[in-house]
């Protein structure tokens, strides 16, 4: 009997016989001789089909077989430095066990050509198979881990937090907005004022979920959903929270430089850029990032607004390295952020712009701490007072200066990977008016 193995592991299994179980990716038909490069999860391998080697019918089978169908190889398994992955199946049977209706519809096209973005997504349930979406996931897979590892490793508690909520955080104009029975209730934009509460009883705490923004606009940088690290710390100001983020920074993008050196270049990344992305980060004051932008192109940007995306883009092209901006206007970010008390007009925030174009990554602040500082916010922003009871109590009960941040997922996935758009870092995006599959 073969013994049955993952293509990963076959280095292992050099000179016996084993069977493989996979989907047909690519065949090349050389008459008696059939290629068939099969994909099982783990990786691919050629397996040669001789005409000689097995039963007829079988050999008829593995010639008029279609993409994506679904078989069971076994046969000699070889070294050979010519196929790709380094080894061969000489395959001695064939037996189908799922066969895929023809055409498969992401089949390379006749002409060359390339299938079309919104045929790609309508088929995203298909295109996953795709070996640089596989090589995407499974990058984001590795940064899962190491976001998680480092922050299970530098003593945050992971406490989740709920999806949802009675309540707004960063802005009303993103709230998804559904029913809680019979009262109003939303999605989460950010777990932040939870952790806010947990940390009190955990002094470092993370959460690490899937967080809901009603983005009315169509861009490369925004999803509806997305996946968002939030650490919230007790005691903390914001310089302290950015050693943490740089230090935290640089470990995930090591990490996945490491451990997915493969798939980085599947996806033709050029890591050289990544490589130095390790502490400390340059930070620079908004007021500097508004003269950088008077120097570069933006003659005219009035001091007071928040940046788009050329502004970003403009700002990071003048580091190799991600950089913080820090203390943006009061006006621009959320209600909840600590002014400077030296430039009131100014908060205790800090952005972290990727380089190479990438935008925000991570977006942080010190929180205010003050009871009454905090209720006038929440008045002059005309939000419910009713809803955030709980969370002013939190500046009743062994209130401190305290901070965190918030690391999207799919932004740094976009810049580890090199991906032009949000919606090839999300295994089913949700994007600007589109939610199928
Ligand atoms: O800057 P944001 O809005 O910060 C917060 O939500 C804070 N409550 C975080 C905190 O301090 N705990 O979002 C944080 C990050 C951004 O820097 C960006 O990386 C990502 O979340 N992000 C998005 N990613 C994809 N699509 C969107 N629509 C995003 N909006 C924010
Ligand atoms: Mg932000």
């Amino acid at each position: 009997m073969p013994t049955p193995i993952k293509i990963a592991n076959a280095a292992d299994f050099v000179g016996q016989e084993v069977t493989l179980k996979g989907w047909v990716q690519k065949r090349i038909d050389k008459g008696k001789l059939q290629f068939i490069s099969l994909r099982d999860g783990s990786g691919t391998m050629q397996c040669v089909v001789f005409k000689k080697n097995l039963p007829e019918e079988q050999f008829e089978a593995a010639r008029y077989i279609t993409l994506e169908s679904a078989v069971a190889i076994s046969g000699a398994l070889r070294a050979e430095p010519r196929a790709p992955g380094g080894y061969e199946l000489d395959v001695a049977t064939f037996e189908v066990i799922g066969r895929a209706d023809d055409p498969y519809p992401l089949a390379p096209k006749r002409d060359g050509g390339e299938h079309g973005t919104d045929f790609l997504l309508n088929n995203r349930h298909l295109w996953l198979r795709d070996p640089q979406q596989v090589a995407i996931l499974r990058i984001r897979a590795t940064l899962v881990k190491a976001i998680r590892d480092w922050l299970d490793d530098h003593d945050f508690t992971l406490v989740d937090t709920p999806i949802i909520t009675p309540a707004a955080a960063e802005g009303t104009t993103t709230l998804f907005a559904t029913k809680y029975f019979d009262e109003p209730a939303y999605l989460a934009q950010t777990g932040q004022l939870y952790n806010e509460a947990d940390i009190f009883a955990f002094g470092r705490v993370y959460c690490f979920g899937p967080t809901f923004r009603a983005e009315k606009s169509d861009t490369r940088r925004h999803a509806m959903e997305f996946w968002m690290v939030e650490p919230e710390m007790a005691f903390t100001d914001l310089w302290e929270n950015m050693e943490v983020i740089e230090q935290f920074v640089g470990y995930c993008v090591q990490t996945v430089l490491e451990k997915r050196a493969d798939d980085l270049a599947v996806l033709g990344r050029d890591v050289s850029r990544l490589q130095n992305v390790l502490p400390p980060f340059p930070r620079i004051h908004y007021d500097h990032a508004v003269k950088l932008l008077h120097a570069n192109g933006f003659p005219d940007f009035p001091w007071g607004e928040d940046f788009g995306a050329p502004h970003e883009d403009t700002i990071s092209a003048q580091f190799d390295k991600p950089v913080f901006v820090h203390h943006y206007p009061r006006e621009v970010k959320a209600f909840y952020m600590q002014p400077d008390p030296e430039r009131p007009d100014t908060v205790l925030a800090c952005d972290l712009i990727a380089p190479e174009g990438y935008g925000e990554i991570v977006g942080g602040s010190q929180r205010m701490h003050d009871y009454q500082m905090i209720l006038d916010a929440i008045d002059a922003q005309k939000l419910p007072r009713e809803a955030y009871e709980w969370y002013l109590d939190l500046r009743k009960y062994g209130t401190q200066p305290h901070s965190g941040f918030g690391m999207g997922l799919e932004r740094v996935l976009m810049w580890l990977g090199g991906l032009h758009h949000i919606r090839e870092a999300l295994p089913f995006p949700r994007l600007y008016r589109r939610f199928y599959p």
